[in-house]
């Protein structure tokens, strides 16, 4: 089987992406009853990260751990790759030491280059234009609790950064519509957020128009790791953008409430909704491991039927 990487959310079918969901059922309710499940024994996983993290480095270590292997921190800080070794040198070296890889870096032409110079799978653990696995969590969080995704409405307020392209992304793969409602200035690009067409979302200049009727509301930081010296100005940008009762009130009565954390209470979202009952954030969270660990064994050893 040649090595399959996860950069983007569009890397994986629709069809592979029904079955890492099957999967990621069986192996989260084999963790919830302590059963042991080691199908990466002795398989070693690289993490390498060039931004901060608190639940993609745990949900990959830990789910590394669990599956039976072990996981490696590695940060540009204290790597040659901070001291200017050429990415491709790194990805050479590092794929013959280990069996996969997950990279959190800047352009995502980064870990396309690392990609291409290395013998493992390569997953995309954040970049500045995705964040496929968080977005593995979140269809799946919302599969678990609704349903089928297809045909429903997602309402994305704010950015529209990685979090919204990787949305956007997935919208095209699993045909779901998404309501965007940026500040002027941050509107979608289409080419950057790779996508096919625009025909699976609509611009809203008001952000109460986009949530109306959604089933998911969902938004992110105003400003993201590598856009800091812009906070000052987002801030300004982004003061009307703050999800809050009255859109969620707007929203279906089922509608939930996502947030990819860590959160600013009082920026992009107000306490009362992300601490409110529509908010599933703790949930979409714990299933950024039950994934992550489907998302290993499937670029690992391919379907298994157990
Ligand atoms: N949501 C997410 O990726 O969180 P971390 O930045 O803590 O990894
Ligand atoms: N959009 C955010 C997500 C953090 C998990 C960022 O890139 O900083």
């Amino acid at each position: 089987m040649s090595v399959r990487h996860f950069l983007q959310f569009k890397d994986l079918s629709r069809d592979e992406l029904v079955y890492l969901f099957e999967r990621t059922r069986v192996v989260k309710e084999r963790f919830k009853r302590y059963e042991p499940y080691h199908p990466l024994l002795d398989r070693t996983l690289a993490m390498i990260f060039e931004k901060s993290s608190t639940r993609t480095r745990l949900s990959f270590e830990a789910g590394m751990h669990q599956l039976g292997g072990s996981a490696i921190y590695l940060n540009t800080r204290d790597t040659q790759l901070g001291r200017g070794e050429p990415v491709e040198d790194a990805a050479e070296v590092i794929s013959r030491m280990v069996d996969i890889v997950m990279i959190r870096t800047f352009e995502q032409a980064i870990i396309e280059r690392f990609a291409a110079h290395s013998r493992v799978p390569v997953i995309n653990g954040l970049t500045n234009e995705y964040h496929p696995c968080q977005i593995l969590a979140d269809i799946y969080t919302y599969i678990e609790l609704r349903g089928d995704i297809r045909g429903k409405t997602v309402a994305w307020i704010g950015d529209s950064n990685n979090m919204c392209n990787t949305w956007l992304q997935a919208a095209e793969v699993f045909d779901f519509n998404v309501h965007v409602s940026t500040p002027p200035g941050y509107e979608v690009e289409p080419e950057r957020a790779g996508l096919y067409g625009t025909d699976h979302y609509e611009e809203f200049a008001d952000p109460m128009d986009a949530c109306r009727g959604a089933d998911l509301v969902t938004t992110d930081v105003w400003t993201s790791m590598g856009f800091e010296a812009e906070n000052e100005a987002r801030l300004k940008a982004f003061a009307d953008w703050q999800v809050d009762a009255e859109m969620m009130q707007v929203a279906r009565p089922d509608a939930l409430f996502m947030h990819c954390l860590p959160a600013h209470r009082g920026e992009e979202v107000a306490a009362e909704v992300i601490d409110g009952p529509h908010s599933v954030v703790w949930d979409e969270a714990e299933n950024r491991l039950h994934v992550q660990k489907a998302l290993m064994e499937y670029l690992l050893l391919g379907r298994i039927e157990k």
